[in-house]
């Protein structure tokens, strides 16, 4: 089953509004509203004074029109009673100040009082619906740590990572020993006398002291104690959940994938029913990759479900005037909602809902983007979204009877992502980017890949990328070394085991316990700049190729590797940057610096092809991107242009198109924003 439909308010409409709304969503061929992430003034107006009969009858309304319903734990919005009751629960951000009510997520969720309301509201909520067919599933609160909420600096919180602390490290000779803190003079005498970090990597966040460096080991543990803390409070809402709700309904939240930094998702969503996700690239641009990364790592998150499937409870529609205004959210490009929607049904997706149905007159987010504008007109939103509908039910036997299998994956891994946040080695370079170009890469050169976590099972691919994997423990170098001595192609690149899990440099060659598997030491490294730039020539297929190199550069010495790629001048001209060596039965290679996008896709399908990766039978335009999905016996390939022009596609054997079998040309012309499926005639 694939359920399709929008963000609801049922609480900023009346009774006939509500009915024209459903009335409307139906007749797109829409069949899921999610509601109530905002509504707790509504359910329970005064403590333990619950109303859910409104929604109730919201519930009843769409089901009657054949709409299935996602509620919501409206624990995003805590009511004014609550916050005047509890005046300490305020979530305290990174200059001390408490956030105030008026707002939304102004709450801290280590707050053992506001979990315990958080948790009864939860569970009034699936008490009431446990029973019902329609309600297929419950969001918990919404977008943990979105605007600046993940790193609660409260006095509770402060003493809550003081007990954390202690119970990880047993002592505070320990912590002081693992930490180094007779740098800079800082031993502690006692746990108390530790202060939560004043610098910050989070969103929206104004950095408080920009000259104040605090101990990156101190860091790296308050980014994991503010992920688990956060996991914690879901996890209490999740068990009143499951406890009081209907064995039918799934247990999820929406996260925001790599786009908010503070929770790690692998382990918040371990679990839970589903991994979900919200998503909002841009609907005027010609990059479907970004949201591809997304959809491939939230394939990957609650791998115990079937076929990998996961929710995207919103998804971008465009229009409106933007929540702020500088951000500048344009009207999508006619197609792009509809492409969006098929692309990420077609990438896995279970679920998606838009946000939103209609815009808000009122509040912050008064005008935002929609389907419907204020007066309700349907126009040419509303219009994509009822061909969407159509068109995933056209596509909607082959999505149940495939699924997606990739061989190759991409590591991503939140210590590297925090630590290379909290002590950054370029200005312009990001963890999160470099995946992500690694990423786009491979889809480019026609190569689907999952994004996997460190836990996962790497044996599964035949290659695997590692982009910058700054922390390393030994059982981590242990697994890399296994995966590659078993037959794997592993490719990592510059900044490799740098750091151990306490954020301290591991003192060996770099990249360090990996020397033996790569057959390099890294002899120097440096930051790219423009007086640092070089020229860097790489073999591709016997040809010679070269390029200037970007972010970050590292001379890599002979250990027994053979050297692929060099430097061609500067004072490093002959150094080695890119190395290969044969290692078990697998083949290693480390990548020291960045590779021109031309060369390096045409040296990573050279590694596909020895590795034995599958590669996708047609020529992929820039922009044009291809979905493999298999069952039994067939293998259907989803094609998309993401570009807001025609792209032709040379097609390498013979095709039909899935819907009526008819032969496509072996020179395909895409529409701009278009899709096709085909299968092998
Ligand atoms: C999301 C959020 C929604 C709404 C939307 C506007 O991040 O979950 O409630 O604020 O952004 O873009």
């Amino acid at each position: 089953m694939h359920y399709y439909g929008v963000a609801y308010y049922p609480e900023l409409r009346t009774s006939e509004q509500i009915e024209s709304d459903l009335t409307l969503l139906a007749e797109a061929g829409m069949n899921l509203i999610r509601v109530g992430e905002f509504a707790w003034c509504e359910l329970e107006p005064a403590e333990g004074i619950y109303r859910f009969e409104w929604l109730e009858s919201v519930v009843e309304r769409a089901s009657s029109k054949g709409i299935w319903t996602v509620l919501c734990t409206p624990t995003a919005a805590p009511p004014a009673w609550l916050t005047e009751q509890i005046p300490d629960m305020g979530y305290v951000d990174s200059q001390g100040r408490q956030r105030p009510f008026g707002s939304r997520r102004h709450y801290c969720y280590n707050h053992p009082r506001y979990r315990e309301l958080s948790s009864r509201i939860a569970e009034k909520l699936a008490a009431r619906f446990r029973d019902h067919p329609r309600v297929i599933g419950y969001q918990i609160d919404n977008e943990m740590a979105q605007e600046g909420t993940g790193r609660c600096r409260c006095n509770l919180c402060k003493r809550q990572f003081h007990a954390w602390l202690e119970r990880k490290y047993g002592s505070i000779e320990q912590l002081n020993a693992r930490w180094g803190t007779v740098f800079w003079g800082q031993r502690y005498d006692s746990f108390e006398q530790i202060n939560l970090p004043v610098a910050t990597m989070e969103a929206n966040s104004i950095p408080p002291i920009p000259a104040f460096f605090d101990n990156p080991s101190l860091r790296l543990d308050f980014e994991r104690f503010c992920s688990q803390s956060q996991i914690e409070y879901m996890q209490i809402q999740a068990e009143a959940l499951r406890t009081f709700g209907g064995p039918h309904q799934t247990v999820t939240t929406n996260g925001t994938g790599t786009g908010t930094n503070s929770i790690n998702y692998f382990e918040a969503f371990a679990p839970m029913d589903r991994y979900g996700v919200d998503a909002y690239p841009d609907l005027r641009g010609e990059d479907l990759y970004a949201a591809s990364f997304e959809w491939s790592l939230a394939r990957n998150v609650v791998v115990s479900t079937d076929n990998h499937r996961f929710w995207v409870l919103e998804l971008a529609c465009g229009g409106g005037h933007g929540l702020w205004g500088f951000e500048g959210r344009l009207q999508p490009y006619p197609g792009a909602i509809k492409q969006l929607a098929l692309h990420a049904f077609s990438s896995g997706a279970e679920l998606v809902t838009h946000f939103q149905y209609l815009q808000f007159p009122y509040g912050a987010e008064q005008l935002n983007y929609s389907i419907l504008d204020a007066d309700g007109i349907p126009r040419r939103r509303y219009e994509e979204v009822r061909a969407a509908a159509s068109d995933l039910r056209e596509m909607a036997d082959m999505l149940e009877r495939t699924e997606i299998r990739c061989d190759t994956a991409l590591l991503f891994d939140y210590d590297s992502l925090w630590s290379l946040g909290i002590k950054p080695v370029h200005r312009e370079f990001t963890y999160v980017a470099h995946a992500r170009e690694w990423y786009s890469r491979l889809l480019e050169s026609g190569i689907g890949a999952d994004v996997i976590s460190a836990e996962a099972d790497f044996d599964r691919y035949a290659m695997l990328i590692v982009p910058s994997l700054f922390v390393t423990d030994c059982k981590l170098q242990a697994k890399l070394k296994a995966y590659v001595a078993n037959g794997g192609t592993l490719i990592a690149t510059f900044l490799t085991s740098v750091k151990n899990k306490d954020n301290v440099a591991h003192q060996q060659s770099l990249p360090a316990g990996l020397t033996d598997l790569f057959g390099i030491h890294v002899t120097e490294w440096e930051p790219v700049f423009e007086r640092s730039m070089a020229t860097v020539g790489i073999e591709v297929k016997g040809e010679r190729r070269s390029g200037p190199n970007r972010y970050w550069t590292e001379s890599l010495e002979q250990h027994g590797a053979v050297l692929t790629a060099e430097y061609r001048n500067t004072f490093r001209q002959g150094q080695g940057v890119i190395s290969s060596y044969k290692y078990g039965s697998g083949t290693a290679h480390y990548v020291g610096t960045t590779i021109a996008r031309e060369a390096g896709k045409e040296w990573l399908v050279a590694l596909a092809e020895q590795a034995g990766v599958s590669i996708a039978p047609f020529q992929l335009p820039s922009g044009v991107e291809v979905i493999r999905r298999e069952g039994e016996g067939e293998t259907v390939w989803v094609l998309f242009n993401a570009n807001t022009c025609e792209k032709e596609i040379a097609i390498d054997g013979m095709f039909v198109r899935l819907s009526d079998r008819l032969p496509v040309p072996n020179n395909l012309r895409l529409p701009a924003k278009g899709y096709i499926a085909l299968v092998s005639s």
